[in-house]
């Protein structure tokens, strides 16, 4: 008799089934090092936990690329599911909306523009969403918001900036190896500035952002709190108050990316409000649901009355899967989760304390640390003490990192940036055994880098 395919899973192992996809998978998509030791394959998660085929465990510390907020998996999402599949699987976007959708279009209101406004006496403001079903999808909507609220084409993004891979998305995002291939196909409208790290560098960004004005009809600025894929990136606190009057000052709207950064990640739900600043417009995708496709582009209730018009039967943006009765239920459940538990707060408590460790680690011979984040958004990027990335040296720490149980991901143009994005209810225990093997990690990559290649130490 065949066995069946998850006994054969068991049975094959990481290399087999590795072999199995590179057969029929695009060439580009998954990087499958001819040493066997990257990647893993996944059969289940729960919490801080993955198990991959050969029955291995791990700590999960990206959780997911960020989506499993409140760890994998968890079960009130997981009933949360069960109940919807007794009753909607599928319903009809922008034609016959469902009572999932219209809940969580009131609850995406309540905990951004609603909670954001109305303090000391000031009107408060309701959010407007178009739903969607990836993050790049967000950013679209959000850059087709911009474009139809000014009737200005251009949009001014960052340098190390990430927004997604759509055909939209990619005028945003900055690292040319993503949009170079296209380049022929893309109506370029985005244009860049750079991202400041300390307060020093705001005059620069100033000068670029004035240069650009003068030149360009700027819609909108779209910036990310706190860099994630750029490098872990913080700006100092005085960016988005500045950002914020010079929108204002002319007449753009400020579009935060907070896909990577909302729902507690950074320690308060959204990262805008580490510096007190409301957008117009703000992008959410990955730990929206937890794990299903679902994204939202949520912009203050007069600005998307002035880009969308009433709907007269054919919506200007929507597609088939648009509000997934699936997606705005674990939407509802998350949201919930998040608030019942207080999770933003554990972040913020978590990532003091995870930071602390990381800045006690000793740097291996010839290599420079340096530790920044913001609540359980961490990165510890690694130069060499020439001040060039030490990318081959990280690289090599996360794939030793892999076999001791612990998933890591790179960051930064250079790769050279450990990003820690646990869920946030990741234990203190998994965090410190974490800190602990990165240290020996590097250590012990740095001495097989210097072995290897002499010269890139
Ligand atoms: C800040 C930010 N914006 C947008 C995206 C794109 O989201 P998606 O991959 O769901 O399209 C990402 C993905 O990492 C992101 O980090």
């Amino acid at each position: 008799m065949e066995p069946m395919e998850s006994e054969r899973g068991m049975t094959m192992g990481n290399r087999g089934w590795l072999e199995r996809l590179r057969e029929y998978e695009a060439p580009n998509v998954t990087f499958v090092d001819a040493d066997g030791g990257w990647p893993i394959v996944w059969v289940s998660a729960r919490g801080e936990w993955v198990w991959d085929v050969e029955g291995r465990r791990y700590v999960d510390l990206t959780a997911g690329f960020g989506v499993a907020m409140a760890g994998h998996r968890s079960p009130a999402l997981v009933r949360a599911i069960r109940a919807q599949l007794r009753s909607l699987l599928h319903g009809m976007g922008d034609v016959h909306p469902h009572v999932g959708k219209v809940e969580l279009l009131e609850q995406l209101s309540r905990i951004t523009f609603e909670r954001w406004t109305g303090q000391g006496g000031g009107r408060r403001l309701r959010g407007r969403a178009v739903l969607g079903c990836t993050g790049f999808e967000a950013v679209e909507i959000a850059l087709k918001t911009a474009q139809r609220a000014t009737g200005r084409p251009w949009v001014v993004a960052f340098e190390g900036g990430y927004h997604g891979l759509g055909y939209g998305a990619l005028n945003v995002t900055h690292r040319e190896l993503f949009w170079r291939p296209f380049e022929s196909q893309l109506r370029r409208f985005g244009c860049f500035a750079p991202f400041p790290g300390r307060e020093e560098d705001l005059g620069r960004v100033e000068r670029c952002l004035s240069r650009l004005q003068r030149r360009r009809a700027i819609g909108a600025v779209l910036v990310e709190p706190v860099q994630g894929r750029g490098g872990i990136r913080v700006p100092p606190a005085s960016f988005l108050p500045w950002l914020r009057a010079w929108c204002d000052r002319h007449g753009a709207l400020l579009i935060l990316d907070e896909i990577f950064t909302g729902f507690g990640r950074t320690g308060r739900w959204f990262a805008c409000e580490h510096f007190g600043v409301v957008p117009d417009v703000i992008c959410l995708g990955k730990a929206l649901t937890g794990g299903f496709p679902l994204s939202a582009c949520v912009g203050r209730s007069d600005v998307m009355e002035s880009a969308w018009p009433p709907s007269a039967g054919e919506a200007l943006h929507t597609s088939t899967f648009q509000g997934h009765p699936v997606g705005c239920r674990m939407a509802l459940e998350q949201i919930r989760e998040l608030e019942r538990r207080d999770l933003a707060g554990r972040a913020a408590g978590m990532g003091a304390w995870l930071m602390e460790r990381l800045r006690g680690l000793r740097p291996a011979p010839g290599l420079e640390y340096e530790v920044r984040g913001l609540g359980l958004m961490v990165g510890l990027e690694v130069r060499r003490s020439d001040g060039g990335p030490a990318t081959a040296v990280v690289l090599d720490a996360l794939k030793r990192m892999l076999v001791r149980g612990f998933l890591l991901l790179p960051e930064g143009a250079d790769a050279n940036v450990v990003a820690f994005t646990p869920p946030l209810t990741v234990s203190r225990a998994g965090l410190e055994r974490a800190v602990r093997a990165l240290g020996e990690c590097l250590d012990e990559a740095a001495r097989a880098t210097t072995r290897e290649r002499p010269d890139h130490a």
